[in-house]
Formats: structure tokens, sequence, C-alpha cells
């Protein structure tokens, strides 16, 4: 189990006893988005905003399509993380990098910031 996962448990657990294990699938959700929102904003990890505007970015670039809107233009989520996973499967000539085919995030990390840009 990854540090991040671990974190997730921690805090479900610390949740659970006080809230009752109803709240628990609220909060596992809630500790994803902000885990994937510290990797997406993160310049040595997803660094997303050098491309793209999104909430909470300083500074963002522009070449990518303001992250915005996220849940009515991906429907699907396994598509949204299709297009963080592999851009190039979507578009050949895509200049966003590839995060998973070339390992620059892990399959975890993807997870977590996929759930963080579905909540733009
Ligand atoms: C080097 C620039 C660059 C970086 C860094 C980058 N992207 Fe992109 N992104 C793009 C471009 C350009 C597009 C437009 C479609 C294409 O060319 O693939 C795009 C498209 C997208 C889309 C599809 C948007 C839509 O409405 O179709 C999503 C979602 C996305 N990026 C998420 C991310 C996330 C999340 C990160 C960080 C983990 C990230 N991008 C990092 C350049 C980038």
């Amino acid at each position: 189990m990854g540090r991040l996962s671990r974190t997730a448990l921690v805090v479900a657990i610390a949740l659970a006893s006080i809230t009752g294990p109803g709240k628990v699938k609220e909060a596992v959700a809630a500790s994803m988005i902000e885990e994937g929102r510290k990797i997406a904003l993160d310049r040595k990890k997803g660094n997303c905003m050098a491309c793209h505007v999104m909430a909470g970015a300083t500074l963002p670039g522009n070449i990518g399509p303001p992250l915005v809107a996220m849940k009515a233009r991906f429907p699907d989520k396994s598509k949204l993380r299709e297009q963080i996973w592999d851009s190039s499967k979507i578009n050949p000539n895509s200049l966003m990098p590839p995060f998973g085919r070339h390992e620059i995030l892990t399959e975890d990390e993807i997870d977590r910031v996929v759930e963080f840009v579905h909540s733009l």
C-alpha cells in the first residue's frame, strides 16, 4: 500500500470512529480529492498549471484548455483518466505529457488527480 493510500485509510478510520461508517465513503472521496489537488499543483509532480488554467493555480499557462466544468465535459471518469494517463491515444499530436505511459505519476497518484480534476 502506497503512502497516499495509507494516509487515506488513516483519515477514513479516524473519521469512521467519530462520525460512523456511513460517512466513510464521503471522507475517503474528500481526502482523495485533496491529495489529488496537491499532486496536480506540485511543480515536480503533475505541474498541470504549466499548461492549464485551473482553480488554485498561480501563474498558469494556457497551452491546454482551462480545467473547468469537468463533470460536464467528462461524464465518464474513465475517459478523463485516459486523457491524463496517455493523451496521445486521443490526440496523436498532443503536447500533454503521457503521465501514466511515461510513469511521470504512479497509478495511485493518477487516481487521485482524476478525482481532483473531476471535482473542478
Ligand atoms: C505541456 C502542457 C500540458 C501539461 C503539463 C498538462 N496538460 Fe493537459 N492538455 C494539454 C493540451 C495541449 C491539451 C489539449 C488536448 C491535447 O492536445 O491533448 C490538454 C488537455 C487536457 C484535458 C482535456 C480537456 C478537454 O476539455 O478536452 C485534461 C482533462 C487535461 N489536459 C488534464 C491535465 C492534467 C490533470 C494535467 C496534470 C497532471 C495536465 N493536463 C498537464 C497540455 C498539457
